[in-house]
């Protein structure tokens, strides 16, 4: 890995071009987005893969969990992320239940997904059990990228938000199910809060990109729910993110003097009335 990171080039990103990224050593930067104008932030920034989360349920609808969200909130909020990116692509997460009852079901969602709300690809948790589904999608043409290690759909079956895949049995498990991903056809995955040394051990084996959050520096790429490195959300402060800005912070500021400007008659003035 080379210490001065290229520049990213203004083409269009896609599966294969992050295949090809993977290959050169280049590493791929994501994050996600749930509306246009921070979605147009990210790909003016140069991110490479933008992922309209179901994370949206927690840091913009303030639920405790992302099981609640709908097939309709993800395409409303999907349609709006496509809108405002030129450069990255663009993933629309498959929200619980939508993906797993069958294939036949999440092939129409995923289709939806793509045709209404122009993603690029979807996101699906899961490993061996979702193949099949992984295979149907991809045979009629939908991208796939997988998420393993915390899985945050399956809170209610595990209990806790720890750290996934740290006794042996569980990170067995784990490099059966990335290559079962891989073979069913998935173009990337995304590791979730698991040790460093299977993070790049997975990232090594797999012809296909491995995104971590929470998986170590060695993986070829990494995401973070920007909400998260922007200090917007501050609920949990999870050791792997990296806070980039204290954006709640300033929000607070602001609204707290326009609340004292206003009620001291310091707003509006004479240059701000007509
Ligand atoms: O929903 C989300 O934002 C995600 C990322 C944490 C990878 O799945």
């Amino acid at each position: 890995m080379s210490s001065t990171p290229p520049e990213p080039t203004d083409r269009k990103v896609t599966t294969r071009g992050l295949r090809q990224m993977k290959e050169a050593g280049q590493r791929i930067a994501a994050l996600t987005a749930y509306d246009q104008v921070m979605a147009g932030l990210l790909d003016d920034a140069g991110v490479d893969v933008i992922l309209v989360g179901d994370s949206v349920a927690t840091v913009v609808q303030g639920l405790d969990t992302t099981v609640n969200v709908t097939m309709d909130h993800m395409l409303y909020h999907a349609s709006l992320v496509t809108r405002g990116v030129k450069r990255a692509l663009v993933v629309g997460d498959l929200p619980f239940m939508s993906y797993q009852v069958n294939a036949d079901t999440a092939l129409m969602n995923a289709g939806r997904m793509v045709k209404e709300a122009n993603v690029e690809a979807v996101k699906m948790e899961g490993g061996s059990s979702i193949c099949s589904t992984v295979r149907r999608l991809v045979d009629v043409g939908i991208p796939v990228m997988g998420h393993l290690g915390l899985t945050p759909q399956s809170i209610h079956k595990f209990g806790t938000y720890r750290v996934r895949a740290t006794d042996s049995e569980e990170a067995d498990e784990l490099r059966a199910d990335a290559l079962a991903l891989q073979d069913a056809g998935a173009f990337a995955l995304v590791l979730e809060k698991i040790p460093a040394s299977l993070g790049a051990e997975i990232s090594k084996s797999l012809d296909i990109p491995v995104i971590g959050i929470g998986a170590g520096g060695d993986c070829d790429g990494q995401i973070l729910v920007s909400h998260d490195m922007l200090g917007l959300y501050t609920r949990y402060h999870p050791r792997f993110v990296r806070r980039y800005a204290e954006v709640a912070d300033v929000m607070q500021g602001a609204f707290e003097r326009y609340v004292r400007d206003v009620r001291s008659d310091e707003f509006p003035t004479v240059d701000e009335s007509y």
